[in-house]
């Protein structure tokens, strides 16, 4: 199991020492929002520039954001290594995700909780990861929809005959409790914020969620 703790609850006035205690994990999770795509705004590549230059962890960079091929290349230059676009947010998936892979990062499609796994059909043997969002994008600290659950399983049974071995990642309301209902249904990858960040000890939350 991958852990990619999303930085969107770390402390920004000191990020450095703010991730500090999650070094372990594989990952870091990343959110970009536009205010656009939806009603937040948040990290531009100069944060992953400066993020790139203290961890050597895998940066999992998640745009929600109305444009994405637009603003992909200044993320890749700042250090991002994984890009995850929202299926919603463009009109030809295959070409968007195709673009990405063409800047020699993987790339990752996402929907949001009322976007149907089905629409992704045709896109699935293109990615390297599918993020399947357990809250309305947006913000963090929010509950777990437990619909995804389904999604999660949905997304195991196409692997079977889709000739592509993508990751399955998670993304909302991941805890303890949740974590272990998606691992169940055959996740890959969890992203965690508020649980792990909010916490006094988030070294001991990421190890909860092992
Ligand atoms: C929400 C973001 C999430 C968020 C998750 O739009 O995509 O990555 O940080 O936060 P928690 O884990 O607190 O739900
Ligand atoms: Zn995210």
């Amino acid at each position: 199991m991958i852990i990619a703790p999303s930085i969107l609850s770390a402390d920004f006035g000191n990020l450095e020492k703010s991730i500090e205690p999650v070094k372990d994990a594989e990952w870091l999770h990343v959110d970009v929002m536009d205010g656009h795509f939806v009603p937040n705004i948040t990290i531009g590549p100069v944060v992953v520039k400066g993020l790139r230059g203290i961890t050597e962890q895998v940066l999992d960079t998640h745009l929600m954001i109305t444009d994405p091929l637009k603003y992909t290349k200044a993320y890749v230059d700042a250090g991002s290594d994984r890009i995850t676009f929202h299926f919603e947010a463009v009109s030809d998936a295959i070409k968007t995700a195709e673009e990405i892979k063409k800047l020699g990062v993987k790339v990752g499609v996402s929907i949001k909780p009322k976007t149907d796994v089905k629409v992704l059909l045709k896109v699935l043997e293109y990615v390297d990861q599918v993020l399947v969002m357990s809250v309305e994008p947006g913000f963090g600290g929010q509950d777990f929809m437990p619909e995804a659950v389904e999604k999660i399983k949905e997304l195991v049974t196409l692997r079977k005959v889709i000739d592509n071995n993508y990751l399955i990642e998670v993304d909302g309301g991941i805890n303890k409790e949740t974590a272990a209902l998606c691992k169940e249904a055959g996740v890959d990858v969890l992203v965690a914020g508020s649980y792990i960040f909010k916490d006094k000890n988030p070294a001991a939350r990421m190890n909860d969620l092992r």
